[in-house]
């Protein structure tokens, strides 16, 4: 999605925008601009495309001399929502004097009503954004003080914003505001960088400021100056960010996203790190800041989350029912608002979000706050909004996941849940010996997802024989139905083949009918629970000569011949089974993807933080 870098310091701002917008490059986006202040003018240039376009577009325009002496500038990727993909719709937008000038992540909802007053008032949009409408309403209330009339405008807006604002009068400061799209300040040696996502940051500094909703800030050279809405000063904590820039970068691997496939062991590692207690049987998950009490006083969880994140919430409600007893309801995040949700006093709400931005996640966060729910953030950005507003809840510790498909993530989530599952269950109906047996278990998991990258030239043969085709099955039973959804989800991602999770029992009540020779069938067909009743499915399926591909357990030779193609994931126990199974699917829709030539970590129309509605 959207993504804003701005710089003020003591190098040339022109390459240190370019490089930071690279870094947000896997947000997804459609064009770029930048704006620099230099000699009392704003300098602007605007593309459509990728950044390199807009680079080769600076760096032929501006002398070398003027982008070494321009050390103040703001800049954007942009994701089309209001105004197609044009360089007029690209950001930055200017005010009415020209003088003035914004880039802009989120969206302006009441945009059309402020433009109709704007425009009473002589005002000439050159965009069909909401945007622009925002930075004339801004030059429209500015008489000299630029963080005056940002706070003056911001007060008219509704919806949401990260923003920075430059003026050509100033080049010593700029100013920066933020309300549900996020925005940190890196504080640097004589220099400050703001972002909307830490990644552009951290090659200058990790010491950094996480923006608030309604924090107003202005920025130099020397630091910054915070604010809240009503641009009185509020102060807040400076952290450090513990990435590294290496892990931000592809390491070798073709793509960030079979680099971060293969991370998995490594990233499973660090989420399991010092939080299993194996002499107690339980987990330790500090962060849920909640007593053994607290924890089986809990009778319903509600889980809320969107895309990947909303199949691993589907799997650990198997994981709740069966470890903890409790009821578990899933919701997408996108509906759980919209329908009056009904919040006890004993639910517990959980929220699943690598990104920790996604809008409507966030929203169901705040609606399920606001009717007093005890809510608990799963999330991997940390310092992101849905970890800070959930206040409580568990990291994955996954590093930064750069390919717009989720995947390490997607395997923390579920090894975060399991735990979570154990610890509740720990509190409430299983024994310590029950828990100490599943502590093994969690343990294994790293080794299980190792196993199944060893079998990547058995995954590329299956691929090579089924990338051309132009539709796919996923089935599955339990909690492997899920996993057949998030099969499928990653295959049409990166692909852009059409493919359908279904539950393997459903089929037959109507899918059934698409299946033919040219349709292959991803069949999950562990040897665990529900094995016997998949291969009924499976004979259905072959019965209409759909080729299948069997996702079976090492050593089940019964069910190899009921296939026509088999993919092996390693024996283990039917709560982990979900995580190595996954990772051979996520490989798999990779190599297809791969062999189709498409754009991989950037694939068509997705973006990897969707923070609009
Ligand atoms: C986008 C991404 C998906 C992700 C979903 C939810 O659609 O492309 O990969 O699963 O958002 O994101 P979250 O950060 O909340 O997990």
């Amino acid at each position: 999605m959207c993504g804003i870098v701005g710089y003020i310091g003591n190098k040339s701002a022109t390459d240190v925008l370019i490089s930071g917008l690279k870094r947000l490059e896997y947000r997804g986006y459609d064009s770029a601009g930048i704006v620099v202040v230099s000699g009392g003018k704003l300098h602007t240039v605007k593309q459509s495309g990728k950044v390199r376009d807009l680079e080769q577009m600076v760096y032929s325009r501006w002398d070398e001399k003027f982008q070494a002496g321009a050390t103040l500038g703001i800049s954007h990727t942009r994701w089309a929502t209001h105004g197609s993909p044009t360089p007029e719709n690209a950001h930055p937008h200017y005010d009415q004097t020209g003088r003035l000038a914004m880039v802009h992540n989120g969206i302006i909802e009441n945009y059309s009503s402020l433009r109709t007053q704007l425009q009473a008032k002589g005002h000439v949009f050159k965009s069909q954004t909401d945007s622009e409408v925002l930075i004339h309403l801004i030059g429209e209330l500015y008489q000299g003080n630029l963080v005056e009339a940002v706070c003056a405008a911001l007060k008219h807006v509704e919806g949401t914003y990260g923003i920075a604002v430059v003026s050509a009068e100033r080049p010593d400061e700029f100013v920066v505001a933020r309300k549900g799209s996020p925005l940190v300040i890196g504080l640097g040696e004589g220099e400050t960088i703001v972002a909307s996502d830490v990644s552009a940051i951290i090659s200058h500094t990790r010491q950094v400021i996480y923006l608030d909703d309604d924090d107003v800030a202005v920025v130099r050279a020397s630091g910054v100056d915070v604010r809240n809405i009503n641009n009185v000063p509020v102060s807040r904590a400076v952290a450090k960010v513990d990435w590294d820039v290496g892990a931000a970068e592809k390491g070798g691997y073709e793509h960030f996203m079979l680099k971060e496939i293969h991370e998995q062991p490594e990233s499973l590692g660090n989420t399991l790190r010092g939080r299993l207690d194996e002499q107690m049987g339980t987990a330790l998950l500090s962060g849920l800041s909640l007593t053994p009490r607290e924890l089986s006083a809990i009778r319903r969880v509600v889980i809320v989350a969107c895309g990947t994140s909303y199949h691993a919430g589907m799997v650990g409600k198997y994981y709740f029912e069966e470890l903890a007893d409790i009821p578990t309801e899933v919701d997408q995040a996108a509906e759980y608002r919209y329908r009056n949700p009904i919040i006890r006093p004993d639910d517990m709400v959980v929220a699943i979000s690598q990104s920790g931005e996604t809008a409507d996640t966030l929203a169901a966060v705040r609606e399920a706050k606001q009717k007093g729910a005890l809510v608990v953030g799963i999330c991997n950005v940390v310092g992101s909004t849905i970890a800070r507003e959930a206040g409580r809840g568990v990291y994955l510790h996954a590093g930064p996941e750069i390919g717009v498909a989720s995947t390490k993530a997607f395997t923390c989530q579920l090894t975060v849940l399991l735990m979570m599952a154990l610890k509740l269950g720990r509190c409430r109906r299983l024994s310590r010996q029950n828990g100490m047996e599943l502590c093994e278990k969690i343990q294994e998991i790293p080794k299980l997802v190792k196993a199944v990258l060893a079998r990547n030239d058995e995954i590329v043969k299956v691929a090579e024989q089924y990338h051309q085709a132009r539709d796919f099955f996923f089935l599955g039973r339990g909690a492997m139905f899920p996993v057949a959804l998030e099969g499928a989800l990653k295959l049409k991602e990166i692909s852009y083949i059409h493919a359908e999770g279904y539950h393997a029992a459903e089929l037959k009540h109507g899918p059934i009918a698409l299946l033919d020779k040219q349709t292959p069938v991803l069949a999950m067909v562990n040897d665990i629970a529900g094995r016997d009743k998949m291969i009924s499915n499976v004979q259905e399926c072959r019965a209409r000569h759909a080729p299948v591909i069997g996702i079976v357990t090492e050593g089940d030779a019964d069910v190899e011949a009921n296939m026509d193609h088999v993919i092996h994931v390693p024996k283990c126990s039917h709560l982990t089974a979900p995580i190595p199974t996954v990772v051979a699917l996520q490989l798999f829709a990779y190599h297809v993807a791969r062999l189709r030539q498409c754009s991989i970590d950037q694939p068509r129309n997705l973006a990897k933080s969707v923070t609009v509605e």
